[in-house]
């Protein structure tokens, strides 16, 4: 019989919450269900499993014992009832807002969003109908800017924090005291953050989406999404698009995104106090014009971020002085940081938003979500920052 392991602390809780599998079998380590159909004892037990009176698993595309075992996990570090795994970040985006919002209807977001999240709203809703009404990261820190855009068609509130690649750092409280006022679920995409800095669901967002590909999963081995909600929120959006548009996460994933998970705690606690050290190295650099970095306590974003973060995460942005120019020849000179787009990964990760994972916004686009030309991206990883800052200092050196 297994014994039920006693805890206090957040960190022990990412170690021992959720360990088992629905097996009699006493792993420590979970085992991967690589199936992708279950066995049915007789005619009668799988038309009740399909009916939904008999428990029991089906096949993979609707659920999965190790697929099921990281979704209760997730539900347990996010606070949530439920969750869902899919096959990456932006299958859980585009399930979330597939199962909320019809055509002729909208939702209102802050426009400062990954790439590909943009061009999800910007460029393949307005296909389908639906609207979205952006606003600004400026502007979406006050609620008489928001709530003119909401109205009696709006059926989702989705927000991104901290953002992806500028950093700013948008109010949960305040987006989800709106959400509650319009009676609207909030959406917040907590990728930067992960459930260790940040709980969206605590501060009353309704859904959090997370790429699982980055700090969750942690060692830039696999791509996956996670959604978190309620059970009733699940169960809707499993009903409205995911079973039927399949974006599930295969089991192997879901076993390696659980392994990663063990060290999340330690792994974010070391991203952010590098990530620190790094960004008040580069804020003093003569060749720097500006860092994003929340936090730095200059940074506009800084006080909102002490009040909803643990920590300030491992992300950060820059500009060099000389634009897109000198950028590049830091872009072409480090050694050590690799130049490659994603974040969250051991090895510290650097790339051109404009030219990279912001290639989907126009110039116009870049400019209103606030994204300069020659900013750079960084995330940083798990090496020593003082060889971090040496790559970084070597690479400036050419400017
Ligand atoms: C904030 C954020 N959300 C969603 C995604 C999409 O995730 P994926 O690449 O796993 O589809 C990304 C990817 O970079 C991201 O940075």
């Amino acid at each position: 019989m297994a014994k039920t392991p006693h805890y206090s602390k957040e960190e022990t809780k990412i170690v021992h919450g959720i360990t088992t599998c629905h097996t009699t079998s006493m792993d420590l380590v979970p085992p991967i269900h690589m199936t992708s159909t279950f066995k049915f004892k007789d005619q009668a037990q799988g038309a009740a499993i399909f009916a939904g009176t008999e428990e029991g698993y089906l096949y993979t595309r609707i659920s999965n014992p190790t697929v099921d075992l990281l979704e209760e996990k997730i539900a347990l570090l996010e606070g949530a009832g439920d969750a869902v795994a899919t096959s990456s970040g932006m299958a859980a985006v585009a399930a979330t807002v597939m199962s909320l919002v019809r055509p002729g209807e909208n939702i209102v977001a802050c426009n400062a969003l990954y790439g590909g999240t943009f061009a999800l709203f910007h460029t393949h809703l307005k296909r389908l109908d639906i609207e979205v009404r952006f606003i600004s990261p400026a502007m979406s820190n006050d609620r008489n800017n928001i709530i003119p855009l909401v109205d009696d068609k709006t059926r989702l509130l989705y927000i991104e924090t901290p953002a992806n690649p500028t950093l700013d750092i948008i109010d949960i409280d305040l987006w989800a005291t709106i959400a509650g006022q319009y009676d609207l679920p909030l959406a917040v995409d907590n990728t930067f953050a992960s459930p260790y800095l940040q709980k969206p669901l605590s501060l009353g967002a309704d859904i959090v989406i997370h790429s699982a590909t980055k700090y969750l999963g942690g060692h830039g081995d696999i791509i996956g999404g996670i959604i978190a909600s309620t059970p009733a929120m699940i169960a809707r959006i499993n009903e409205e698009y995911f079973h039927h548009f399949g974006p599930a996460m295969s089991p192997f994933n879901a076993w390696l995104i659980l392994r990663g998970l063990k060290t999340l705690a330690i792994r974010m606690e070391r991203h952010s106090k590098s990530a620190l050290t790094v960004a008040k190295w580069l804020d003093a650099h003569p060749k720097i014009a500006k860092v994003y970095y929340p936090g730095l306590p200059a940074h506009h974003g800084h006080d909102v971020a002490l009040r909803q973060m643990k920590y300030f995460s491992g992300v950060m942005a820059f500009e060099v002085k000389g634009g897109m120019d000198a950028g590049k020849k830091v872009l072409n000179g480090v050694q050590l940081c690799i130049l490659a787009v994603s974040l969250g990964d051991c090895e510290t990760l650097i790339q051109h938003p404009a030219s990279m994972t912001h290639a989907t916004y126009s110039k116009e686009d870049l400019k209103k979500a606030g994204i300069a030309e020659g900013l750079i991206r960084l995330s940083v990883g798990l090496e020593h920052p003082d060889d971090i800052i040496d790559d970084l200092d070597q690479a400036l050196s050419s400017v």
